[in-house]
């Protein structure tokens, strides 16, 4: 049976670097055939008609069908994953909270219909800034879909510290491993390297305190390097990150699909159970580790009174956009 996909924003940036991929198995795997939903606004139509085409001259065997869309009713009928991306991105200047207003909408209507016809069991990732809270708005609009089908994307930032990592101790990307994002995808989140570790060819573990011998830069420059990485790129492109996005959208997708690797973790935006004190019911980037496609919140980190205070200015970021979330949407 084909498994059916929809992807959100098909005419912008993201998708155009994302679809491929899902297209060609490399995220809900090399044998699983696939349907793909692919909605935009109607202004927008005659691009993803383009994408369609150009899809259909990929000649990819899994590809069953590809639907082109602007009507949700469409888009997220009987769906099995949905991946919510198009949205506003911000420009050069702006918070990704500054996006609220304008993409709060998108997503309180998406999650309307996505409770009425997506299948129960559906996946839901939210791309879309500002992600946690537009997750957080998906899912309260959606109460009849299970609140653990909802997540919201931090992996950009989780392979985004694993890079920085790797590249000051000089080994490979997939040699860092356990690095946590804390929070919120914005300038508050927290990448915390200090349940990461560095692995050498022998796959001796050495942490990554170790690894690096410079505290001062993993406690600084390390940090706000992450946190405005996003923002960086927008300056040097004029455009939102979209290669990086979309890769990390296939990685985030895969592990829910097929589970984490033992002994290591992911991190991802889940609603908070409380977990390391961090207010019920926000979405907030969490280390999780996934079976069965079930994630579960790593339990049992101990947290430093330097991490304890970063955890918290990232949660309360999240509150507050969550109330001023809460006060666009309709009655
Ligand atoms: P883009 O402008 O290139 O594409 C967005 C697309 O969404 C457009 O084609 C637009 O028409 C479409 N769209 C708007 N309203 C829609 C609706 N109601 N239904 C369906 N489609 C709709 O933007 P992009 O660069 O692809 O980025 C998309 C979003 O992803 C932005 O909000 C961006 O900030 C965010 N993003 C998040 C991360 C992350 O790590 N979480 C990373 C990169 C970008
Ligand atoms: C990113 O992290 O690159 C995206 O969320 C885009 C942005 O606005 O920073």
């Amino acid at each position: 049976m084909a498994l059916r996909v929809c992807v959100t924003g098909a005419a912008g940036q993201i998708a155009y670097s994302l679809l491929y991929s899902i297209a060609k198995g490399d995220v809900f795997g090399a044998d699983q055939p696939l349907e793909l939903l692919l909605l935009d606004i109607p202004p927008m139509m005659t691009i993803v008609e383009g994408v369609v085409m150009e899809l259909s001259d990929c000649s990819l065997p899994l590809l069953k069908n590809v639907v082109a869309t602007a009507d949700y009713n469409v888009a997220f009928k009987d769906v099995d994953a949905a991946i919510l991306v198009g949205a506003m991105p911000r420009k050069e200047g702006m918070e990704r909270k500054d996006l609220l207003k304008a993409n709060a909408k998108i997503f309180e209507g998406q999650g309307k219909v996505i409770d009425q016809i997506a299948k129960k069991t559906v996946k839901i990732l939210v791309v879309g800034n500002p992600a946690n809270t537009n997750c957080l708005i998906t899912k309260s609009c959606a109460p009849s879909i299970p609140a653990a089908n909802f997540s919201c994307m931090t992996r950009l930032d989780q392979n985004r510290a694993q890079f920085q990592i790797a590249n000051r101790v000089g080994v490979s990307c997939d040699k860092v491993r356990n690095v946590i994002i804390w929070g919120n995808h914005s300038a508050t989140q927290f990448p915390d390297v200090s349940h990461a570790s560095v692995l050498d060819n022998s796959g001796k573990k050495t942490p990554v305190y170790e690894a690096v011998k410079d505290d001062a830069w993993l406690k600084g420059d390390f940090i706000t390097t992450i946190q405005k990485r996003g923002a960086a790129v927008i300056k040097a492109r004029k455009l939102s990150s979209a290669m990086s996005a979309a890769k990390a959208v296939g990685d985030h997708m895969r592990d829910w699909w097929f589970g984490t690797k033992p002994d290591e973790w992911v991190s991802m935006g889940v609603i908070s159970d409380g977990s390391y004190g961090v207010p019920e019911g926000l979405v907030y980037s969490f280390p999780v580790k996934i079976t069965d496609k079930e994630w579960s919140i790593v339990q049992g980190l101990s947290i430093s009174d330097f991490a304890r205070e970063k955890m918290d200015l990232t949660a309360k970021e999240l509150q507050q956009e969550k109330e001023t979330a809460l006060s666009f949407l309709s009655q």
